[in-house]
């Protein structure tokens, strides 16, 4: 029996990945979210996981408003950076392992081709300078790290792409979607599957785990409203110089799963992912 606790789980990530180890019966699963630890805040982070004394501690919390964390750099370095950092260094002080989560936007999107785990990162925003900052922490602080970078998170509930493009096309609005933002459309589901695999390896690492395949922004949202009965809804394909927003995204940032495939662990094909997604919420047509 392996005892876990899981930080952020109450978020999108979180509460998935604490509801697959309550399922499990050979882990025993604690969740806690900002309500009740903010880990901003080093002494709070130390006492908390001392206290609770886990064997893996898995980091699903963040400041996720990409768009936020470009107007307050400092914020997002505090949260995403130093407080993984205070996990790292908590979880190492009582020999626990951690599973610390990473985004895509670790690299600058300049690449032709998808990134490899061990490719050099270069962020290109705040909120992606905070998540490189967490990953250089976690690295320092604690040996026994999965780092799992992953990339366009779709989950049941909540606010997610899929729903942004759909209550558009109810609103009647006209559709203008970027063609020039390419990475992995990625199942909530199948990466809270990946990680509880994953967590019981001991094959400490880099591992990038998004769901298969490539897709730009524009080609995402058409393959949703192709599925969905919309075909005949038109999107104008605009480049992300006219969609202007605080944050810089990478262009191209699209992942490769080497690592985790050399374990066994790989994610379908992010078309089967949509749909299953899809059909979950009985939209699939
Ligand atoms: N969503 C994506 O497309 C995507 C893509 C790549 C990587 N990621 C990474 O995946 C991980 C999970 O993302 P998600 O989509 O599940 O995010 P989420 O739904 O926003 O969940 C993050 C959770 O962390 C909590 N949190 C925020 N600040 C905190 C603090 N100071 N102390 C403790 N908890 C705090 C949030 O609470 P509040 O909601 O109250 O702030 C929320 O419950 C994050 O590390 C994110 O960077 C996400």
């Amino acid at each position: 029996m392996r005892s876990i606790l899981v930080i952020g789980a109450n978020g999108k990530l979180g509460s998935k990945v604490h509801a697959n180890f309550a399922q499990s019966p050979h882990h025993t699963v604690i969740g806690v979210d900002v309500d009740e630890l903010d880990i901003a805040d080093f002494h709070a982070t130390r006492a908390y996981i001392t206290t609770h004394n886990p064997q893996l501690v898995i980091n699903c919390a963040a400041w996720t408003d990409v768009d936020g964390c470009a107007k307050d750099p400092q914020k997002a370095l505090k949260i995403n950076g130093y407080g993984a950092g205070n996990i790292a260094l908590a979880s190492a002080e009582i020999g626990a392992g951690m599973v610390h989560i990473s985004t895509n936007e670790v690299f600058d999107g300049k690449s032709p081709q998808p990134y490899n785990e061990y490719d050099p990162t270069h962020p290109i925003n705040p909120y992606a300078y905070s998540k490189w900052t967490a990953e250089r922490m976690v690295m320092a602080h604690n040996p026994h790290h999965y780092i799992v970078r992953t990339a366009w998170l779709f989950a049941h509930g909540g606010k997610n792409f899929i729903h942004s493009i759909l209550n558009a096309v109810n609103a009647g609005k006209q559709l203008r979607v970027v063609t020039d933002e390419v990475a992995n459309p990625t199942y909530n589901d199948d990466l809270a599957d990946a990680i509880v695999q994953l967590a019981d390896t001991a094959r400490y690492g880099i591992y990038h785990m998004v769901n298969t395949g490539s897709a730009s922004r524009y080609q995402f949202a058409r393959y949703v409203l192709d599925k969905t009965g919309h075909a005949d809804v038109a999107i104008t394909p605009i480049s992300s110089k006219e969609w202007a927003r605080p944050s810089t995204p990478p262009t191209y940032a699209s992942l490769n799963n080497n690592n985790g495939a050399f374990l066994g662990i790989t994610l379908r094909h992010w078309h089967d992912a949509v749909d299953t997604f899809l059909m979950k919420e009985g939209l699939l047509k």
